[in-house]
């Protein structure tokens, strides 16, 4: 048999017959994700060409490696490619072939890659085979024909639901929707031949080279129905409150549904293009990228041998212990969780056995199936055998010392010791240990079942396996993994509790909880600090007898406010909607408390209030930067974003720092220091330096 021919560096052509038709293949092969890069797209453009020009009776577009297409090259978004073939020629090679074109579908059919086997006129998957249009997730819409494309094979409401969450579906609920044409159980051989014979049956059988274009049905039945769109945008609006995209995507299906094809491709070219240049999308494809850079540690050669996690100790069954637990029995590995007595351990497993039966994604067959891994006991001993043991009792470092030493003397020689402490020095518990070198920090957030981050902690000591080991296992469970140094609050709570001082220190300036809370939600973030503190609890390591008016915190606990819990905090809550109003007495405390340190209240404006709560996390996130807590600056952005809710929209801290101009904050921080004092206010001296030389944070490796 002939070798294939290279058409370019990414793109070969090969030829079979059978049952006696001359079929071409098409075979792309740019690892790792086979994105359409300027050589994939010419390379395509090209063998499209020479499959027609030299006889081919149809041809079959498949990929090497361990995917289909997962869309445009993104890191060529910001230009610079070589002039090449653009995705509409090689789209329109396809669509108009003379021969049947039939995309050979395995892994990930994602963006340009589902647009492009959505210009085949058919599609073959294996089971395993995903398919999505995820530019939303890049503040983007499908920018190559999919939104014109998709609705006219899947229908309307799936169209919409598709393109706003970027969800990928499989080939069973491909294949119902009308978007594949055949599914084959096996591997990618398998997938070559199915796809190979139906080429060669569409041929022999005569079958229509169907355009997708030209399928109108599903579309026109929609014409002029207003109100599909309309219930659709109103229940999506909480989720997707402050994204253009989703809204766009939207725009786009209504042109799909009330304009003929080519004009629908001219809106839908308009729109892309606004996103595409907008600042959201190019936050939003930094994000992307600073994402898979934060799992790389530059000193922990890839090939560290890593601990094998066969079963998982958690100690302690509270807020944390149990939604931690969860994580591994979700993935199939055995947790045994120990508590201090049995009724906390009841508490605890019941707990996680009601957040199981809660979640909409678990069948009860799965619930059982997972508690049924969760070993719970009473007995430390029962951690002898397991491969890595997580702590989360109190946050208390002699009790931490005290297990830790424990820890040291129960478990197995290379077992893995990590604290899910939110803020405590790592190294400190390390040393009491007879292996510090096996010690680390895992920190998840609460609730830890829901929420991203991992925000790792490496001590001084941890070895190289601990390291690499924890985030392999971060990347197991799911989640997003960040990897920092030693410091109190880490990186995400070091600057929390920054915007949390010049909160608080604006109350008492004039501010109320309401406006800082607003201008926070109006920014992007879910809530803002104080009605997080609320829903915290506002008696979170508050003791009663300890307490002396010292800060409003303070005193609105010996006002008998609790926080939502009570129905009182820096709000109201309705008892039945809990809904938050804000409190004229809450008001007045705060007066009274401002009156009693003599400050004098004023209007402070929104303005104000945005740059007091965000520049000091920006001088501190650059603090941590030179003090190399983070490994990089986009490390930082991936913390808040996944941890604390930054909006992914506005990039990050450090993303939005630059793009607001560093020289202008730190003129701005300077401006704050001089006139209200506090170490938070001195100026990071590398944002000096990257503000004067007109460098970057988010670019910055420490
Ligand atoms: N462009 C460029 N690089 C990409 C890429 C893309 N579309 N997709 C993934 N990569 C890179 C990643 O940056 C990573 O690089 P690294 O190893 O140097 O860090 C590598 O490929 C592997 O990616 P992951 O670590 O994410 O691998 P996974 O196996 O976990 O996931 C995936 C694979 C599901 C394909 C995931 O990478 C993904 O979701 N990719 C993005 C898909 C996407 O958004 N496609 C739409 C692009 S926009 C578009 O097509 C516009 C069009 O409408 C015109
Ligand atoms: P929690 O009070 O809900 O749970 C702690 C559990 O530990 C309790 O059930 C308690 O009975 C158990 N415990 C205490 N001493 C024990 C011992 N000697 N042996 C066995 N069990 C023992 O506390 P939470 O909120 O779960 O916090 C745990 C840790 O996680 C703390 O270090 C905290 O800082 C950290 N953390 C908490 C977050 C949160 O939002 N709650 C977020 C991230 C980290």
């Amino acid at each position: 048999m002939a070798e294939p021919i290279e058409v370019s560096e990414s793109v070969s052509l090969d030829r079979e017959t059978v049952d006696g038709v001359d079929v071409a293949l098409v075979i792309v092969n740019n690892p790792p994700v086979n994105a359409l890069s300027w050589h994939v797209r010419q390379g395509l453009f090209e063998a499209m060409t020479q499959a027609t020009d030299s006889g081919a009776q149809a041809i079959v577009v498949v990929c090497e490696g361990r995917t289909f297409i997962a869309g445009a090259d993104i890191s060529e978004f910001g230009g610079g490619a070589p002039n090449a073939a653009s995705l509409q020629d090689v789209q329109s090679a396809m669509e108009d072939a003379p021969v049947p074109v039939i995309a050979a579908i395995h892994g990930t059919a994602l963006g340009g890659g589902l647009e492009v086997a959505l210009c085949a006129h058919y599609r073959v998957s294996v089971a395993s085979a995903k398919f999505g249009l995820p530019e939303v997730n890049l503040g983007l819409l499908p920018g190559a024909g999919g939104t014109q494309r998709l609705p006219r094979l899947v229908g309307v409401p799936k169209a919409l639901e598709m393109m706003t969450t970027g969800r990928h579906i499989g080939s069973a609920e491909a294949r119902e929707g009308g978007l594949v044409d055949d599914v084959v159980e096996g591997d990618t051989d398998a997938l070559r031949g199915a796809a190979l014979a139906f080429a060669a049956k569409a041929v022999n059988d005569a079958m229509p080279r169907v355009r997708v274009r030209d399928r109108n049905e599903l579309v026109e039945a929609h014409k002029g129905d207003e109100r599909i769109f309309a219930d659709f945008r109103k229940s999506i609006a909480r989720k997707t409150r402050g994204f253009l995209a989703p809204e766009y995507n939207i725009q786009c299906i209504e042109a799909a549904a009330n304009q003929p094809f080519e004009e629908g491709l001219k809106t839908e070219g308009k729109l892309f293009m606004e996103l595409m240049t907008g600042p959201q999308s190019a936050a939003q494809r930094y994000y992307f990228f600073a994402e898979r850079a934060a799992n790389k540690i530059p000193d922990i050669p890839k090939d560290t041998p890593l601990i094998d996690v066969k079963h998982v100790g958690v100690l302690g069954a509270g807020t944390m212990g149990g939604g931690i637990a969860m994580n591994f029995a979700n993935v199939g590995i055995p947790v045994t969780i120990v508590e201090r007595d049995q009724a906390s351990l009841d508490k605890g497993l019941a707990v996680v056995r009601k957040n199981y039966e809660r979640s909409r994604s678990t069948t009860a067959e799965q619930v059982e199936e997972r508690m049924g891994l969760i070993t719970g006991s009473t007995s430390k001993q029962d951690f002898a055998d397991c491969d890595m043991v997580i702590e989360a009792v109190f946050e208390d470092m002699d009790l931490k010392k005290s297990i830790f030493k424990e820890l040291d003397e129960i478990c197995k020689p290379g077992a893995l010791l990590a604290s899910n402490t939110s803020a405590l020095d790592v190294n400190e518990i390390a040393a009491v240990t007879s292996r510090p070198e096996s010690v680390i920090g895992m920190h998840f957030f609460s609730p830890a079942n829901v929420m991203k981050l991992l925000e790792n902690v490496r001590g001084d000591k941890s070895s190289d396996t601990v390291v690499a080991t924890t985030m392999a296992i971060g990347k197991k469970i799911g989640k997003v993994s960040t990897m920092v140094g030693v410091c109190p609050g880490f990186v995400g709570n070091r600057m929390l509790f920054m915007r949390g001082a010049e909160a608080e220190r604006m109350l008492l300036e004039g501010a109320t909880p309401a406006q800082v809370d607003k201008v926070l939600f109006d920014f992007g973030f879910p809530m803002g600090p104080f009605s997080m503190s609320d829903l915290a609890g506002l008696d979170i390591g508050w003791k009663e007898e300890q307490s002396s008016s010292s800060t409003i915190r303070e005193v609105l606990c010996e006002n008998g406010r609790r926080g939502q819990k009570n129905g009182m905090g820096y709000y109201t809550y309705d008892p039945e909607t809990r809904a938050a109003t804000p409190d004229a007495e809450v008001e007045q405390l705060i007066k009274n408390f401002a009156i009693g340190k003599g400050i004098e209240q004023r209007e402070v404006s929104d303005q104000e209030v945005l740059e007091r709560c965000l520049y000091p996390m920006i001088n501190e996130g650059a603090k941590i930067l030179e003090e190399k807590i983070a490994i990089r600056g986009s490390d930082i952005d991936v913390v808040w974003v996944n941890g604390y809710g930054w909006p992914v929209y506005r990039g990050g801290p450090m993303h939005w720092a630059d793009s607001v101009g560093l020289a202008e904050i730190a003129s701005k921080i300077e401006e704050y220091s001089a006139s209200l004092g506090g170490k938070h206010w001195d100026l990071s001296p590398l944002l000096k330096s990257l503000a004067e030389s007109g460098g970057q944070l988010q670019t910055y490796t420490s």
